[in-house]
């Protein structure tokens, strides 16, 4: 099969081969050994942030700087691994944004990511005047329209420079989400809905700058005929979490993936996370003792997210996402998208890329034929 058929996602100088953009997953799930594989398969394979340094010795001593150094880490290991694209995604909601921001475009990362809050300002180490000369490109990540018109404003006033390229993140992805929780099942917020509005937000600062400015579908997508369908709706490429659990390169461990493979569309829960956000994850004993009102005993080293009420939330997600990553899911629980309980067997990546092609080829050939 001819993998080129699929059209290329084209992010300013950066081509992909396969429109497809592997999103970011804390804590310690998606690090440089799934981001490599992504792009090696010619998609963008990405390291997430929250949490990197958890697994650094003097994680608890030495917070920032342990994060800071396992993100160089990662980002030189997935390197030396893959010639592809690689893209860093980093919270805005976190306490060390700057700094994390700022050690993903000195390691000269391809792509960054920027969720979990709307990145209104950027790093002032930044080369802010000149923002388009920088070499990493800068991915806002947004859940509607008017979140995206506040994003691409503040740019054009701020740095005379709007961001080049955005993903949309519709409700039923995995992690954190936008939305309100009430808002979660609306059919007035459904990815479909957002998507056109966020586009012509996009298209009023394309014509002003000149320049194309691709916007990514995130959330839900689970086949390569779903990526077929949100490409019609003028997206140029779309971001995909869940799938990339279940491979082997993920970097989560055999129980959090297991979780994925067991569970049942019932047990795909929205719990309120310590972040400040609804969140999507998949029920277990731990998020059942924290429903039934448990406090968990926690020690905060340092805050590591801006909002959370530390001494007040009933237990810390950092420490949950890590228990879970490492397979301690008596202590911890696994974000999953809606779509979690269909995954039925672990694959490897160029197999994943390989069946979503060949899912959207036959698609895009039915529709070339006029067949229904
Ligand atoms: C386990 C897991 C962890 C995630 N962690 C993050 C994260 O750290 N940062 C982020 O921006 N999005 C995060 N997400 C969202 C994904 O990057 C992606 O946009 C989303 O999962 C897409 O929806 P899908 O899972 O239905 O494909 C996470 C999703 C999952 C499933």
């Amino acid at each position: 099969m001819n993998l080129n058929k699929m059209p290329t996602l084209r992010i300013g100088a950066l081509e992909t081969e396969i429109p497809i953009v592997q999103g970011g997953m804390g804590v310690g799930v998606s690090l440089s050994n799934l981001a490599s594989a992504v792009a090696n398969a010619g998609g963008i394979g990405v390291i997430a942030t929250p949490g990197i340094g958890q697994f650094e010795p003097d994680c608890d001593t030495n917070p920032k700087e342990a994060n800071k150094r396992a993100l160089q880490k990662e980002i030189r290991r997935a390197k030396a691994q893959t010639d592809g694209i690689i893209g860093v995604n980093v919270l805005v909601a976190l306490s060390d944004f700057d700094d994390l921001v700022q050690c993903a475009v000195d390691e000269g990362v391809n792509v960054l990511f920027l969720g979990a809050g709307l990145p209104i300002g950027l790093p002032k180490t930044l080369p802010l005047d000149r923002l388009g000369e920088l070499a990493t490109k800068l991915v806002p990540i947004v859940s509607s329209a008017r979140a995206a018109k506040i994003v691409f404003r503040s740019w054009q006033k701020r740095y005379n420079h709007v961001p080049d390229a955005v993903v949309v993140e519709g409700p039923l992805a995995g992690g954190h989400l936008g939305f309100k929780k009430e808002h979660i099942d609306n059919p007035d917020y459904a990815l479909e809905k957002i998507l056109p509005e966020v586009i012509a937000v996009v298209k009023l600062y394309e014509e002003q700058f000149n320049r194309n400015i691709p916007v990514i579908a995130a959330g839900g997508i689970f086949t390569g005929a779903d990526i077929h369908k949100f490409m019609q709706l003028e997206v140029q490429g779309v971001q995909m979490g869940t799938r990339f659990v279940a491979t082997y390169e993920c970097d989560a461990s055999m129980e959090f993936k297991k979780a994925y493979l067991n569970c049942k569309k019932e047990d795909i829960v929205i719990i309120d996370s310590p972040v400040g956000l609804p969140g999507r994850a998949i029920r277990d004993k731990f998020l059942e003792r924290i429903s039934s009102g448990v406090k968990e005993t926690f020690k905060c080293p340092w805050k590591c997210l801006k909002s959370c009420d530390f001494k007040n939330v009933p237990y810390c997600i950092g420490l949950a996402l890590m228990n879970a990553k490492k397979g301690d899911l008596e202590n911890g629980f696994a974000f999953a998208g809606a779509n979690a309980y269909l995954v039925d067997k672990i694959i490897s990546v160029k197999e994943l890329f390989e069946t979503l092609v060949g899912e959207y080829m036959a698609v895009a050939m039915h529709q070339q034929v006029g067949l229904p």
